[in-house]
């Protein structure tokens, strides 16, 4: 019999989200963003459930656009780090994917190939991660008029360095790059909002908005939870307890005797680790529950188990399920234990953790 861990998804939550994206967004329409397997919650699942609802999709490479359309799904799904080889362009002018494109290489791509697929450009505002630079954009545009490919461009698309910030001034100074850079063609569409800009009051979002953690009910926004936002938790990861014993005072538990027993203690192992995705750098104190309750990790983690001070839960036994992150215990509290953001964790959910839908 295969033990009981596994990561439970809620697809209704995730409708919600979307929906409560889509309310916050105004008149801009919402490609959902369904890239590193649906943020770790299965994209071809993730994908299929929004189908109704979601008029487009992100994704970051043609692989997993061929994933959303081997689930049956119609809809464009826009390639947000563009095509990695001239021949991707015949596979998106068939496949209505719309890659983004960014570099000087996948522009002369474009004009050489005799390909039309539909596309937009990605413009740097500050980013500096991809993108043309403002200053390049006359030069770009002048050479898409001259190309009959050119004639496919949707629009431009850019990305925010520090939305998740309340407080930067960065998003704003972007925000005012963009619009300056790309307002000689107002018939083109513009997109830049991820979840966090979702947030940001007064943010203009445009055309097309581009949530991701915030459709898995994941924080994008520092020094706040995904329920403090209005979000639903997506993904609930739970695992059984194996075991449980009474530790002595004095006995420590795990690797390098790292946690101590002040006083008798009563423990459970549980059965989940780090090759499961789980954060090794979850140390002591990180909150779970059981049966509600929320309990806490003691020690360090395994590779394949992980030890639960149980003096919280005095009901709880061998085969109780304990949620790591879910309802009871969020992911942004997880993430912050282990120094690190939710999106980490759910996308870093390994395939040893089967993912079962509700
Ligand atoms: C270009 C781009 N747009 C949108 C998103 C979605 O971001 P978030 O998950 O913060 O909403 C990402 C995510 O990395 C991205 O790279």
């Amino acid at each position: 019999m295969p033990r009981s861990t596994a990561a439970y998804i809620d697809l209704d939550a995730l409708r919600r989200n979307y929906r409560t994206a889509t309310e916050i967004a105004g008149n801009a329409r919402a490609m959902a963003v369904v890239k590193a397997d649906g943020y770790g919650h299965g994209i071809a699942r993730v994908a299929s459930a929004l189908a109704d609802v979601a008029p487009k999709y992100a994704v970051a490479c043609i692989e997993e656009a061929e994933a959303i359309r081997a689930a049956g799904i119609a809809q464009p799904i826009v390639l947000l780090q563009g095509v990695h080889a001239p021949e991707d362009l015949a596979d998106c002018e068939h496949g209505n994917f719309e890659p983004v494109l960014h570099s000087e290489h996948q522009l002369e791509w474009l004009e050489q190939s005799g390909r039309m697929p539909w596309f937009w450009l990605k413009i740097n505002t500050g980013m500096n991660r991809l993108g043309f630079r403002p200053e390049e954009l006359h030069a770009v545009m002048a050479r898409m008029e001259k190309c009959a490919a050119g004639s496919r461009l949707l629009g431009f698309v850019s990305h925010f360095a520090c939305a998740d910030d309340t407080n930067s001034s960065m998003t704003a100074t972007q925000t005012a790059v963009f619009e300056a850079a790309v307002s000689t063609w107002p018939a083109l569409m513009k997109s830049v909002g991820n979840s966090a800009a979702h947030f940001i009051s007064g943010q203009p979002l445009f055309d097309w908005s581009r949530p991701g953690i915030m459709l898995y009910g994941g924080s994008p926004v520092v020094g706040k939870t995904g329920p403090e936002l209005g979000l639903e938790p997506v993904m609930s990861l739970e695992a059984p307890l194996i075991t449980t014993r009474v530790v002595r005072a004095g006995e420590s538990v795990g690797y390098g005797g790292a946690w101590v027993a002040e006083r008798d203690t009563r423990m459970g192992m549980v059965a989940i680790g780090y090759a499961d995705g789980y954060p090794r750098h979850a140390g002591t104190d990180t909150p779970a529950a059981v049966g509600g309750r929320r309990i806490r990790l003691i020690g360090r983690v395994s590779m394949d188990m992980l030890a639960v001070d149980l003096d919280n839960a005095p009901e709880a036994v061998e085969g109780d399920a304990v949620e790591l992150w879910g309802r009871t215990v969020g992911v942004d509290e997880v993430a912050s234990c282990a120094g690190t953001i939710s999106y980490e964790l759910l996308t870093g959910i390994t395939n040893r953790v089967p993912r079962k839908y509700r």
